[in-house]
């Protein structure tokens, strides 16, 4: 990981700028952690400017494709129903970054199991992200799990995941065994994926 940047980092104020800056800042070989994050936590949600993308499922969160970040990055957006949650998962070596859009998003961080699994995986800390908040975790810093705490509000939120990644592995909470699942989307740049094409083992 690069050390935190020296120079003045850019505000985003639209999404459609956020993007663009993205663009940017993925544009070379080295991903400046501190810089995406100070980039996505600038930016102040508009829901006109996502409101599209926000495609919502009744049993599950749902995944949608803003951006493909010329083969950098995937951004998207995640549409979290009342009680909605992921499964503990890890980030496959992958940088994860995570905005909240609207409302607020409990996450869990646990620690790595031991190769066999171990029992009951052990849990490092929890905290509510709110409305605005960028967070940052890949597999150094451990695994987590991502949840609607709310029962009558809806949640919103903004990832970046670089290098992108297809699949990932989901863990058992009781014993630490893990699962390959394949991640899809809901919708691409707007548009509903065709059924059969996102059918798949999701990451809930
Ligand atoms: C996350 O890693 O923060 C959410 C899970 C997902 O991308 O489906």
């Amino acid at each position: 990981m690069d050390p935190p940047a020296q120079t003045e980092v850019c505000k985003a104020q639209t999404l459609e700028e956020l993007v663009a800056i993205l663009h940017q800042l993925f544009a070379g070989e080295k991903v400046n952690v501190a810089e995406v994050q100070s980039v996505m936590d600038s930016y102040e949600s508009h829901p006109e400017e996502w409101a599209h993308f926000a495609q919502f499922d009744q049993f599950r969160y749902t995944r949608n494709l803003v951006d493909k970040g010329n083969g950098k990055f995937n951004l998207m957006i995640l549409s979290w129903g009342e009680g909605h949650g992921s499964s503990i998962h890890d980030h496959m070596d992958s940088h994860c970054f995570m905005k909240i859009l609207q409302g607020n998003l409990k996450e869990t961080l646990f620690e790595w199991p031991g190769k066999k699994g171990c029992g009951e995986m052990v849990k490092k800390s929890e905290r509510v992200l709110r409305e605005n908040q960028c967070a940052y975790i890949s597999d150094c810093i451990g695994l987590h799990r991502v949840e609607n705490p709310s029962h009558t509000e809806t949640a919103v939120s903004l990832h970046l995941y670089s290098p992108p990644f297809e699949t990932c592995h989901a863990f058992d909470q009781r014993t630490g065994h893990k699962q390959k699942v394949k991640m899809t989307f809901y919708s691409q740049f707007g548009e509903r994926t065709p059924y059969a094409a996102s059918v798949s083992q999701e990451n809930n």
